[in-house]
């Protein structure tokens, strides 16, 4: 095969979130969130733990810091826990946790890496969510306040902000499938947290640039698993074509182009007040997305989804589908009108690692991140604007209701020793920076 070059200066990261790595709940004044308090609730996390170790990042960061120089890793894509600097939300500033994220920073840039720093990565302060939360309007201006204070702590060496990770999630695994914290099930408390959700989306854009400089950039993540004709007829061609996405209508779409379609207005019901303005304030210009990619949903025409096409899967269950990142970078680069640079800010996957003599030859991982990145490198020939790319995750970790039941590293962790071990993907990276490509 021929090389696979990237642009230049076409930027190579991992990513992380505060709660799945840093541990250390209880230091340094830090707030509980809502999942230090879901995490106790019988049966909601799969293997009954909690984020309360994680890989303990809160006092391991200058290693992991190290790791990532190591690797040549240019980007760390991170999340700030919003209970860390506001242990109640809003009002005091808990200098503390504030100081965790100035020395991250530091490090970071002492090391030559660039941060892009998440805002939300889902641990809404617990003193919030006894106000309502997402469901309570107020959220918004909670949320672009504590934006405002972020930027004015580290503004002047983070340039790099994303508002929030994958709102889809909070709002609908939080709030009415119950199997993200909050915990709730209740469909129009979802709606409501939708839209506040952007609208807080919205709010935060306009704070982080007012509190922000000349060279200060914002974004969103938001996640997709874009539906794909389960063969090449025409049928299914048009069925996946008018085949509903509720990932990207209701959160893409208004963020583009300032509506809600029809579809997204009924499913938002009555539940939700829209007030005039709010559209316009979600669909505030941005410097960049975010787009998170692990799979695709294939549509048939007669079967409707297919689940079964492909035995492919990682251990979240997921099927591989490198050319659906492809067609959603092309979509997304037709219906942006190319207006809008991307960055890649997930795409990993979880296999089983077995450690050998030492090593962790993780070759499925390897052949998972090998097509994906070849499907970005494709849609860049054809077009699409992306600027980079970042592997989920950098370590293994705490991953939500599945607990320590997931591996997505490229770094293993032991977590009764907190021994950090480079799995085979992590050196295939390396070189993947190293060379800007596949070679
Ligand atoms: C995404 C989340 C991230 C991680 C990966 C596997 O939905 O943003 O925290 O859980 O999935």
């Amino acid at each position: 095969m021929s090389k696979q070059l990237f642009p230049p200066g076409f930027l190579w990261g991992t990513a992380t979130s505060a709660y799945q790595i840093e541990g250390a709940v209880h230091e340094d004044g830090r707030g509980p969130s809502i999942w230090d308090d879901f995490c106790r609730i019988k049966g909601a996390i799969r293997d009954g733990s909690d984020g309360s170790i994680a890989c303990d990042h809160y006092h391991r960061y200058a290693e992991d810091v190290a790791l990532m120089r190591s690797l040549g890793v240019q980007a760390y894509r991170f999340s700030v826990a919003w209970p860390r600097v506001l242990p109640q939300g809003r009002g005091a500033i808990n200098q503390k946790g504030l100081d965790f994220y100035q020395r991250l920073v530091d490090a970071l840039l002492e090391a030559g890496i660039r941060p892009f720093v998440t805002l939300y990565h889902w641990d809404l302060p617990s003193a919030l969510n006894a106000q309502g939360g997402w469901t309570n309007r107020d959220s918004a201006g909670w949320f672009a306040d504590y934006a405002a204070v972020m930027v004015r702590a580290l503004g002047d060496r983070v340039k790099d902000w994303i508002t929030l990770n994958e709102p889809w999630c909070s709002a609908y695994l939080g709030y009415e499938l119950g199997k993200h914290a909050p915990g709730y099930r209740d469909r129009t408390l979802a709606a409501r947290a939708a839209h506040h959700l952007l609208l807080a989306h919205g709010m935060a854009t306009q704070a982080i640039r007012a509190a922000g400089d000349a060279q200060t950039r914002v974004g969103i993540t938001l996640n997709f698993a874009p539906n794909l004709p389960a063969t090449d007829s025409e049928a299914d061609r048009k069925a996946a074509a008018e085949a509903p996405d509720w990932l990207y209508e209701p959160f893409a779409e208004p963020i583009f182009t300032g509506a809600y379609n029809a579809r997204v207005l009924e499913q938002l019901g009555g539940a939700v007040e829209i007030r005039a303005g709010d559209l316009a304030t979600i669909a505030t210009r941005l410097d960049f997305l975010g787009v998170n990619y692990y799979t695709a949903t294939l549509i048939s025409a007669e079967r409707g989804v297919v689940n079964d096409d492909n035995p492919e899967y990682t251990l979240m269950g997921w099927q591989i589908r490198p050319q659906g990142l492809y067609a959603l970078l092309m979509r997304l680069h037709h219906d942006t009108r190319g207006q809008l640079p991307i960055y890649i800010t997930e795409n990993g996957a979880s296999f089983e690692d077995t450690v050998v003599d030492g090593h962790v030859h993780d070759e499925r991982r390897v052949a998972y991140l090998r097509a994906h990145i070849a499907a970005v490198h494709r849609a860049i020939q054809d077009g699409a604007d992306v600027r980079g790319y970042f592997v989920w995750s950098l370590l293994d970790n705490f991953e939500w209701d599945w607990g320590y039941q997931q591996f997505f590293g490229l770094v293993r962790v032991d977590y009764t020793t907190q021994a950090r071990l480079i799995k085979d993907s992590g050196y295939f990276y390396r070189e993947v920076i190293a060379n800007n490509g596949l070679v």
